[in-house]
């Protein structure tokens, strides 16, 4: 029997109880493809700091390296904002794991599934059978620039410095990954970035069209002003299919982008490096104002094991599955409060992993 090696890292806030229903979903997945999860918890975020004084140590990032797949809940909550050394809040823990680990290219599927056109903040008819994936750059960037910090200024007052910083290859590798992808879909990539008036935008635009002429002229490529990006995003989504972008304006995009899909408990998101693990984790975060009240939407979570199983584990046929018991469950009504709406049955976290069961099994 083939055996996978699967961290978790259930973390803060609503992490834990969506990830217990990402378990439930495992088991069904060993029992019905024969193959067995070797599962190690791992403590990540705000409850690692508390634990060991560190949001995330050097043992939980060496049982991480050594595994098939890592599969992550969500760091941060308000105990910690602002009163824990900035170097070791719960989202630093988050940061030094997609560094150490290289993980530098971030997929972020924002599907519209038919049962939730109605859900979403958008027109019906703009938002039905919405499919866009964005590429994030993720292990570099403003996020990880140097210098940064906070200063005294000589004559008195402060200054907070970060550094937007990326080299061509940087860029090469991550809008590799999107034309790749782009080539699997229908074929388009959007680059997002603010060329206008970065210079770094500017060296990203150049690097992508000059990777564009050499390898990919088969796919069709445009460049976009990422604040024109948004723009149209909620103008009209399906305009778009692939979007390449930087770290930051990735982290904001596919926030605007998950509400076009109903709700941000919808959203999964792979992270890949070269080879190694891939880390696995919802967008939305820890949500702490409905924590422990089994209230969370348990499927992006879900839906990022979908991903683990066809990125790192290769079994893309369980994760067709497991996708197309997602959209069966919803079909049925289930709806958790974010995605409620008027004629639905409302349900919390672990009675829509039971409807997620019910339809993996039928
Ligand atoms: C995300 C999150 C993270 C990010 C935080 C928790 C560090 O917002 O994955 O989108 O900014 O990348
Ligand atoms: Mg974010």
């Amino acid at each position: 029997m083939t055996s996978h090696k699967i961290t978790i890292l259930p973390g803060d806030g609503i992490g834990p109880e969506i990830m217990r229903e990402v378990r439930r979903v495992m088991n069904w997945v060993e029992y019905a493809f024969d193959v067995s999860f070797n599962v190690t918890e791992g403590l990540i975020g705000g409850c690692s700091y508390e634990e060991h004084g560190e949001p995330l140590t050097d043992n939980t990032l060496s049982i991480a390296r050594a595994s098939d797949a890592i599969l992550m809940g969500a760091v941060g909550g308000p105990q910690w904002d602002g009163k824990v050394e900035y170097a070791k809040r719960p989202e630093a823990g988050l940061l030094r794991l997609r560094k150490e680990l290289d993980l530098f290219a971030n997929l972020r599927p924002a599907m519209c599934f038919d049962a939730l056109a109605d859900a979403s903040s958008l027109k019906h008819e703009l938002v039905a059978g919405l499919d866009i994936l964005f590429v994030r750059e993720l292990a570099g960037g403003v996020y990880f620039g140097e210098p940064r910090g906070i200063e005294d200024l000589p004559g008195g007052g402060r200054v907070g410095i970060n550094t937007q910083r990326y080299t061509d290859v940087e860029i090469i590798r991550i809008s590799r990954v999107a034309f790749d992808m782009a080539r699997k879909r229908s074929g388009r990539v959007h680059s997002a970035e603010k060329s206008n008036v970065m210079e770094s935008g500017l060296l990203w635009r150049e690097e992508v069209t000059k990777l564009h002429a050499a390898e990919y002229s088969d796919v069709a490529l445009e460049h976009i002003l990422a604040d024109n990006c948004v723009m149209q995003l909620v103008k009209a989504p399906k305009q778009f299919d692939v979007i390449l972008t930087d770290n930051l304006f990735g982290d904001l995009l596919s926030d605007a982008a998950a509400m076009l899909t109903g709700s941000l408990g919808m959203l999964p998101s792979a992270s890949l490096g070269n080879g190694g693990p891939g880390l696995y984790e919802p967008v939305h975060g820890s949500a702490p104002d409905i924590a422990g009240q089994n209230l969370a939407n348990p499927i992006a979570a879900v839906l990022s094991f979908a991903m683990a199983l066809r990125y790192s584990l290769d079994m893309g046929d369980a994760a067709d599955q497991v996708e197309a018991a997602i959209a069966k469950t919803l079909e049925t009504g289930a709806r958790t409060p974010d995605i409620w709406s008027e004629g639905t049955r409302r349900v919390g976290t672990h009675e829509m992993g039971d409807a997620i069961m019910t339809a993996l099994k039928s």
